[in-house]
């Protein structure tokens, strides 16, 4: 599906991440889009009389191709990447504060995922859910689906309808959870995933947008046999990324230890099912031993940092993430939508700042709270490195996605802090960071085409 688009350009301010440390401010820049989506050049410093004559050299027609001038206050930037989201979540976000992990699950959240048992619920609850999210600037979300092959299909066609780039996957459950909302049996669980994986590739062969992901909910719902045969489907397509639970709260991994007694930590149980692999994307990563770490970084691991779900599932528990980064893991974050009571990724880069600052008094300092500069690339490359998308979004080079946001910070209805005379580049950017809101978001696109 080799979709085309008019080719596009932009005039403007353009902010992005090239590494943790490194946030990089285009002023006057010329980026321009091709019909293919993919960025065809980015210019920096040019004059606003100099753009007709830029863009015939790149062989378009001035008076044809559409500009958009942004003005002062405005600015481009990439998309965000949500690395953990449950979809079927979307209509039970923050219900059930104070409850443990366990009880949350048993009590609010699987008789609430079990009614995606119905297709109309499932079309409908979707194309809310993820309209929601790209209207908040999501381009990118890694979607756990619920138990049903049928509604984890119509999430892929939602998303795919809908233009928003996602990995998504039919979530693998077949103990620990009630009768009505389990798989009936290892094969049961199996035979659904084949299935669903065909359907995907049927939809977007290419994986011009969708990727199907293995998702064992967590080992505590699924049994031997379904993680083995999860592994199996891992090891016969090296390409699928997998995704799943992992040391997120001490009940749950004193559960799975009653549960695999063989093994001595989580890492080394999914990693005897062969479900650490590079393409892994591992949730919350709370509680994770020295010996699990060196695990989790040869296999090369990507982890999804949820702060939101961490301090208000539960107890308040702090992932020691600064020390993920160090040791040159991959972090991105995760909204964790509906643990996670905010589908915004601004508020999941704020969370992420004041757990930082709590693992930094914790650590005496030894490991520093992150800049903003951070939590954006957390929130952009991060997470893409994560989804093992890097090469096609994340940031914006010559040849990557469009995947994009439009900032307008001086927005009649917005409660963003005002931008004021003095204020330089940054200093706007961090205020939408610190204040913004999905009203802030004027546009948004993905692939080079406009989908809010
Ligand atoms: N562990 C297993 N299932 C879930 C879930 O739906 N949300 C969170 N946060 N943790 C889980
Ligand atoms: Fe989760």
């Amino acid at each position: 599906m080799a979709q085309e688009t008019s080719p596009l350009a932009f005039h403007g301010t353009v902010i992005h991440s090239l590494s943790p440390s490194e946030l990089e401010i285009l002023e006057d820049c010329l980026l321009v889009v091709a019909g293919d989506g993919t960025i065809q050049a980015i210019h920096k410093s040019v004059p606003r009389s100099d753009v007709d004559a830029l863009l015939s050299a790149l062989g378009h027609t001035p008076d044809v191709i559409s500009v958009r001038y942004l003005d002062r206050g405005q600015f481009l930037c990439p998309g965000f990447v949500d690395t953990h989201n449950h979809a079927p979540q979307w209509a039970q976000r923050g219900v059930g504060r104070g409850q443990s992990l366990l009880d949350w699950l048993e009590e609010v959240t699987f008789a609430h995922e079990a009614k995606f048992e119905d297709p109309g619920y499932a079309r409908r609850m979707y194309a809310a859910c993820v309209r929601g999210f790209v209207r908040q600037g999501i381009t990118t979300a890694a979607y756990y689906g619920s138990k049903h092959g049928e509604a984890s299909k119509i999430l892929a066609e939602t998303c795919l309808a809908l233009g928003q780039r996602a990995l998504v996957g039919k979530c693998n459950m077949n103990r620990n959870a009630p009768d009505w909302y389990r798989d009936a049996s290892a094969a049961d669980s199996l035979r659904e995933t084949h299935d669903f994986l065909d359907h995907l590739r049927r939809l977007d062969p290419e994986r011009r947008l969708v990727t199907p992901v293995l998702t064992p909910r967590f080992a505590i719902s699924c049994d031997r046999d379904l993680l083995a045969g999860l592994g199996d489907l891992a090891r016969a397509h090296p390409d699928l990324p997998i995704q799943t639970h992992f040391d997120e709260a001490e009940q749950e991994m004193a559960f799975t230890r009653q549960l695999f007694p063989e093994f001595p930590h989580e890492a080394a149980l999914y990693e005897h099912f062969g479900l650490l692999t590079e393409r892994t994307i591992l949730a919350h990563c709370i509680f994770v031993s020295e010996e699990e770490l060196r695990l989790l970084e040869e296999r090369r691991c990507g982890i999804a940092h949820c702060p939101i779900a961490n301090t208000t599932v539960g107890p308040f528990m702090v992932a020691p993430v600064r020390e993920y980064l160090r040791r040159g893991l991959k972090v991105g974050l995760g909204t964790d939508s509906g643990g996670g009571y905010s589908s915004s990724m601004l508020d999941v880069m704020r969370q992420a700042f004041v757990v930082s600052l709590a693992r930094q008094t914790q650590t005496h300092g030894r490991d520093p709270a992150w800049t903003l500069a951070e939590c954006f690339f957390l929130a952009t490359l991060g997470g893409a490195q994560v989804c093992g998308l890097d090469a096609k979004i994340g940031n914006f080079a010559v040849g990557k996605a469009f995947d994009a946001l439009e900032v307008h910070t001086t927005v009649e209805t917005g409660i963003m802090a005002p931008v004021e005379e003095d204020d330089s580049t940054e200093v706007v950017w961090e205020k939408f960071l610190m204040t913004g809101d999905d009203r802030n978001i004027a546009r948004v696109y993905v692939q080079g085409r406009s989908i809010k």
